[in-house]
């Protein structure tokens, strides 16, 4: 049994967590940063650096008081390596690295994708490669084929905004504030899909690749005319994010018939209406649907520290000289 201390901070969510080789959950800690980004309806990345630096120390010994265990009793240091705003992941792998150096531990970088991607077997031990993933965040919109641990085939990506991006751009659009995609599904709530005819970016092209931008024009378009309610325009857009998510998705849930499970991950996997017309297409492919729970979809260490785990164990660390990637693809 190994113990991973999993560092976050490549966004706006400072975050620790001890997660170990058995997939408990030791402890964990997320620090959200809405009141400093509120007021500008969107991350700043140098307050968000800032902020990162103010809350990691504190947080990481907080995850250690709350497992009980002091960094000596840590079998490696994960951290964020990339990809992110490059001034918070500094933050977070410098942090990491100081960790490591000073109690002599390896150090894992972990590309903040690949925490996405592996978080679904942290919360289930029957979860087995391959699997087809949607991956779903504010900066990222893939469809991968996980085939191991660092073998991730990329079948389709965004050729403009990712998912969460039309979320809290439409979010902003609407006046509902930031963080965006809460807000609109909260709104959406309220309101009929139907009422507001928008685009369906890319549905029926035979590539899996996805489109969100004009999207986003269509819905701002619409409020302009003053003619939909906020409740209508915010549920006619989820549902043309749903469709959009779907007819993508069934592309490469068929041309991947050898995956033992549809999954999704990500931030925008923690919307209620997007899971459950997942879960209805998996079925209908006769694919097991795998999504971890709320709290494992939006940015947090456990992840980090779970990816961490199975680099560790698959003998991947890296050296104290690994840089901060803004960019990195799986
Ligand atoms: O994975 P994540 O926490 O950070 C990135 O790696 O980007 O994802 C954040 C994104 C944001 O765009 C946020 O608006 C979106 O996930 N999100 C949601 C929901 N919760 C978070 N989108 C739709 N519905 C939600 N309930
Ligand atoms: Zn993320």
């Amino acid at each position: 049994m190994t113990l991973i201390l999993g560092l976050e901070s490549s966004c706006d969510e400072t975050a620790a967590a001890l997660v170990d080789s058995e997939r408990r959950v030791r402890a964990h800690r997320v620090a959200g940063q809405e009141a400093e980004h509120s007021p500008y309806g969107g991350v700043v990345p140098e307050i968000a650096a800032r902020a990162h630096v103010d809350r990691l120390a504190p947080l990481v010994e907080g995850v250690l008081a709350d497992a009980g265990v002091s960094l000596a009793d840590v079998d490696a240091v994960a951290a964020t390596a990339g990809p992110g705003l490059i001034g918070g992941v500094m933050v977070g792998l410098v942090t990491g690295k100081a960790l490591a150096h000073a109690a002599n531990k390896p150090l894992v970088a972990v590309n903040h994708l690949e925490g996405h991607a592996l978080s679904p077997r942290l919360t289930d031990p029957d979860l087995a490669f391959p699997y087809l993933l949607l991956l779903v965040s504010g900066g990222h919109c893939q469809l991968l084929l996980v085939s191991g641990v660092g073998a991730y085939r990329r079948l389709a990506t965004t050729i403009d905004d990712a998912a969460g991006e039309a979320f809290d751009k439409t979010a902003k659009l609407l006046g509902l504030g930031y963080p965006g995609g809460p807000a609109v599904e909260r709104a959406a709530r309220d309101g009929d899909p139907r009422a507001v005819p928008l685009p369906r970016p890319l549905v029926g092209s035979t590539e899996p690749h996805f489109s969100f931008a004009g999207l986003k024009s269509a819905v701002a378009r619409a409020a302009a005319l003053g003619d939909h309610g906020v409740a209508d325009l915010a549920a006619a857009f989820q549902q043309a994010v749903v469709d959009c998510l779907v007819d993508r998705s069934r592309i490469a849930l068929a041309a991947c018939p050898q995956a033992s499970a549809f999954v999704v991950a990500g931030g925008v996997a923690a919307n209620g209406a997007i899971r459950a017309a997942l879960t209805e297409l998996a079925h209908e492919h006769g694919k097991r649907f795998v999504a971890p729970p709320l709290w494992l979809c939006t940015d947090n260490g456990a992840m980090i520290a779970w990816a961490g785990a199975e680099r560790f164990a698959a003998g991947l660390t890296d050296d104290l000289g690994v840089a901060a990637r803004p960019r990195w693809p799986l």
